[in-house]
């Protein structure tokens, strides 16, 4: 019988995926990557002891856990042998406990770890300097620089002031009032870091809503936070250490509901997914383009709303993505391209062009595997058209080193016509490091 799945042993990055007959069993998902660089981080400078369970075991939140260490957070972590997520428990240093790091910090391929510590160290009387891998000292920084050197931040970078590696001198903080640029939880989490330090409320105004886990988890630890509609005012204050239980991430997910919805023998559980209004743009896109997706057990945990999800075999039709709802899906995109290529119709997406600044310029890098797997499709500024007309060829693929590309690229594999090779595959660890071994156990049938 032909492996399904196979490492080539000369290059063990490149990963061939043969569509299997059905894919059926349940796949618990890694601990959300958002939240859990915030529960480690608004700990870090609480009052009191927390313990972070389900912790994600992604190499982001890793990335986050060692800058915390090198500013002198008290950190234990302690790795679930499922390799799915870690235990934390901190030792809250309070809001002046940390202390001047002796090397560069560095934040790996994470800019949630890069643009919520800059908020952090903003306002510290002592030098720090952070940076990043290849692709995140490319990604655009200015966009958190210019806020944070108007409340008062000394900070010098590359690229006239818009590039990693920043380097940030301190600076007494004033409050803002701020009009964000961009729909954007990382900008937001690191302007309300800074807030927590500076003398005065600072206001902030969103063009559009994007994920609320830091409002919701900055509530939870006593912040004195009001939100009206799209702008939410903070004001400096301390933050009680608090326990958090890490739901599963929804981005993560993602992956198995498309390729549940696009199987035509397909049968995904999916337990302990977080719901969270701003997070579930995929879902509702896919049920609008006619998924079998049932959300039940509805419960709630550290302030977040969790359920149970089961996605099975459906017939989709294109649809239109734009608007309001891009930043409440824009990481799925990847994936919800291989559910517009296995729709009937077309599948239009615009107002999407933060794409293009992500891990890689996802919009190109989603394009170029279309083209090559026989879908056709145009490009533009802001987004794509894609035409789908039910299946997709396979072939030989290119992550860009992209976490989220691999396993879109891994989806693929679930549902072409054909193997599908992709290089680099690894890079799935960034967020999901037992992706692989999860899709290998699903198309066995035995996934737990
Ligand atoms: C994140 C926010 C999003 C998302 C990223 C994680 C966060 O980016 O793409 O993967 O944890 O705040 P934006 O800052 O563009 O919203």
């Amino acid at each position: 019988m032909k492996k399904l799945v196979a490492n080539t042993p000369l290059d063990h990055m490149t990963r061939t995926i043969n569509k299997p007959p059905a894919l059926l069993g349940t796949i618990i998902p890694p601990g959300d990557k958002s939240i859990s660089h915030r529960a480690a981080i608004f700990n870090a400078i609480a009052n009191g002891t927390a313990t972070i369970t389900n912790y994600s075991a992604g190499k982001d939140c890793a990335s986050t856990v060692t800058v915390l260490r090198a500013l002198g957070a008290h950190i234990k972590r302690v790795d679930n042998p499922n390799a799915r997520n870690s235990t934390l428990t901190i030792e809250g240093n309070g809001p002046d406990g940390l202390t001047e790091p002796e090397d560069v910090l560095d934040a790996g391929n994470s800019g949630t770890t890069m643009r919520m510590i800059a908020g952090l160290v903003a306002g510290q009387s002592f030098m720090s300097v952070i940076t990043g891998d290849d692709s995140l000292r490319n990604r655009p920084m200015g966009r958190i620089v210019a806020p944070l050197k108007i409340m008062g931040s000394e900070i010098h970078a590359r690229g006239q002031s818009t590039r990693a590696p920043l380097v940030f001198t301190g600076g007494d903080l004033q409050g803002i009032k701020y009009e964000m640029p961009v729909p954007s939880g990382q900008l937001k989490s690191c302007l309300s870091l800074a807030g927590l330090r500076a003398k005065g409320p600072s206001t902030i105004i969103q063009p559009a809503r994007s994920r609320d886990h830091t409002e919701r988890m900055l509530i939870a630890m006593g912040a004195d936070l009001s939100i009206d509609e799209l702008t939410f005012t903070i004001r400096p204050g301390i933050l009680n250490a608090t326990d958090v239980d890490v739901p599963g991430d929804i981005s993560s997910a993602a992956f198995w509901l498309v390729a549940a919805v696009c199987h035509p023998n397909a049968e995904i559980h999916l337990p302990g997914v977080g719901v969270n209004p701003t997070r579930i743009g995929a879902l509702t896109i896919l049920k609008k383009m006619g998924a079998d997706i049932s959300l039940y057990n509805h419960r709630e945990s550290a302030g977040e709303p969790i359920a149970d999800i089961v996605a099975r075999s459906s017939s989709l039709q294109g649809t239109e993505i734009g608007g309001d709802i891009v930043p409440l899906l824009l990481d799925e995109i990847p994936v919800l391209a291989v559910a517009a290529a296995m729709a009937t119709g077309t599948t239009q997406i615009t107002n999407a062009a933060e794409l293009r600044v992500k891990e890689s310029d996802r919009i190109e890098a989603t394009a170029n595997w279309l083209t090559k797997a026989g879908v056709e499709c145009e490009e533009s500024d802001d987004g794509l058209a894609i035409h789908g007309m039910g299946s997709i060829s396979g072939g030989a693929f290119d992550s860009r080193g992209d976490h989220r590309i691999a396993m879109a690229l891994g989806t693929v594999g679930l549902v072409a016509e054909g193997p599908v090779l992709i290089n680099d595959s690894e890079v799935a660890a960034i967020s999901y490091p037992t992706f692989w071994s999860d899709l290998s156990q699903i198309i066995d049938g035995n996934a737990s």
